[in-house]
C-alpha cells in the first residue's frame, strides 16, 4: 500500500526520468518481480488481499507509464511542425488467389440454392476414389485419370491415392447422410500428368450432389443454366451425351463464348462452344454402394476444374501462372472480392 502511495505521487520531469520510473517497478529486479516473489510465503488468508493490491499497483504503474510517456511525447514535437499536407502511408493491401475467388465465387451462387459445403481428405482409399463409385478394379474407365499412388499403401491391402477427383468426398457424405442431400465438394485433385500451360499435376475441383426423391434430368439441366447465367452472365449452355462411370446417362457441358453472352468484353480470344464441366444422373450402382435405395431416390452430380473456369474468365492463357507466385500475375487481382 506504502508503494502505491509513493507510486501516485511520482512526477516526472522528463522521459528519462519515466522510463527510470518504470524500471523501478516493472523492471526484471523490479518492485513488482519482487513483491510476485513474496507471494508464496504470505499467509494463505492474506493471500486475497495481497493479490487484489499487487494487482493495483500493476495497474497503476501501467497507466502512469504510458500517460507520462504520451505527455513527453507530444510536448517534444509540437504540433506547429506538423505538415497536415504530407501524404498518408500507403498501406500495402494483399489479393485473393483467383482460384479462391473464383472458388468463392460458384460456392456462393449455389449455396443460394441450399447446397452446402462438404470436405474430405486428400489421401484418399481406393474405395472411395474409385470403387465405390462404379469404378471396380481393373475397369478400364480407371485409366481416364492418371493416378498417383502411394508407394507404401499395398501393405495396407488396399490402394492408397492422391484422390483423382472430389467424388470421392460425395461417397464419404453419403455413407454418412441419407437424401435429401445437396452439397458441393470443392477441393485439390491430383493427376499424374505433364506440367504445361494447358495441363498441371494439381488442380482443383468442385463437384455438386444432389439426391432426392423425383429428381430428374430436367432439374440437373436447370439448375446449370441456372448457375452459368449466375456465373458468366447471359449465355448460352448445351449438353453432349458422354461418358462417366459413375453417371448415367452422362453429359459435357459446353458454354458458348462469343458474342451473345454479356461478359463478351472478356474475351479476347476463342469464341464458340467451351467445356466447362462433366454431369449426369448418380448411376444406381453408386446409390447401392452407399446403401441408399435406388427405386426411392434419383440425383445428379457435376463436376469442373476451377483452373478452366477462372482461365474463362480473366482470359488467363497459362495454367502454371496459378502456382508460380508470380507477385505480378497475382497483384492483377486485386479488385477481386
Ligand atoms: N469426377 C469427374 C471428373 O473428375 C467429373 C464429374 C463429376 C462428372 C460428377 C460427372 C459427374 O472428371
Amino acid at each position: 500500500k506504502q508503494y502505491i502511495q509513493e507510486a501516485q505521487a511520482f512526477e516526472a520531469k522528463s522521459a528519462a526520468e519515466v522510463e527510470e520510473f518504470r524500471i523501478k517497478y516493472l523492471g526484471k529486479k523490479g518492485i513488482l518481480n519482487d513483491l510476485f516473489a513474496q507471494f508464496k510465503s504470505v499467509p494463505n488468508e492474506l493471500k486475497k488481499e495481497f493479490g487484489q493490491v499487487v494487482n493495483e499497483l500493476k495497474v497503476l504503474v501501467n497507466e502512469k507509464v504510458a500517460n507520462l510517456k504520451e505527455s513527453f511525447e507530444s510536448k517534444s514535437e509540437s504540433k506547429s511542425d506538423w505538415d497536415l499536407t504530407r501524404p498518408g502511408e500507403i498501406m500495402e493491401l494483399g489479393s485473393r488467389h483467383p482460384i479462391n475467388s473464383v472458388k468463392n465465387r460458384i460456392v456462393e451462387i449455389f449455396s443460394r440454392i441450399g447446397f452446402t459445403h462438404s470436405d474430405g481428405p486428400e489421401i484418399e482409399d481406393d474405395w472411395h476414389n474409385f470403387t465405390a463409385l462404379n469404378l471396380p478394379e481393373h475397369h478400364p474407365a480407371r485409366d481416364m485419370q492418371d493416378t498417383f499412388f502411394i508407394e507404401q499403401s499395398r501393405d495396407f491391402g488396399t490402394d492408397v491415392v492422391l484422390r483423382t477427383h472430389t467424388s470421392s468426398v460425395q461417397i464419404r457424405y453419403m455413407e454418412e447422410n441419407q437424401p435429401p442431400i445437396r452439397i458441393l465438394s470443392p477441393g485439390r485433385v491430383y493427376r499424374n500428368e505433364a506440367i504445361s500451360a494447358r495441363s498441371h499435376m494439381m488442380f482443383h475441383q468442385i463437384e455438386g450432389l444432389y439426391i432426392d426423391k423425383n429428381v430428374s434430368f430436367a432439374d440437373l439441366r436447370q439448375t446449370l443454366s441456372y448457375f452459368t447465367e449466375a456465373l458468366f452472365g447471359k449465355s448460352k449452355i448445351r449438353l453432349r451425351p458422354s461418358y462417366f462411370p459413375f453417371t448415367e446417362p452422362s453429359a459435357e457441358v459446353d458454354v458458348y463464348w462469343g458474342l451473345e453472352t454479356e461478359t463478351d468484353y472478356r474475351m479476347t480470344k476463342g469464341t464458340g462452344w467451351l467445356e466447362i464441366m462433366g454431369c449426369g444422373m448418380v448411376d444406381p450402382n453408386v446409390l447401392r454402394n452407399v446403401n441408399i435405395d435406388p427405386e426411392e431416390y434419383t440425383g445428379f452430380a457435376f463436376g469442373m476444374g476451377i483452373e478452366r473456369i477462372a482461365l474463362l474468365l480473366y482470359q488467363i492463357g497459362d495454367i502454371r501462372l496459378y502456382t508460380e507466385n508470380d507477385i505480378r500475375f497475382l497483384e492483377q487481382f486485386k479488385s477481386e472480392l
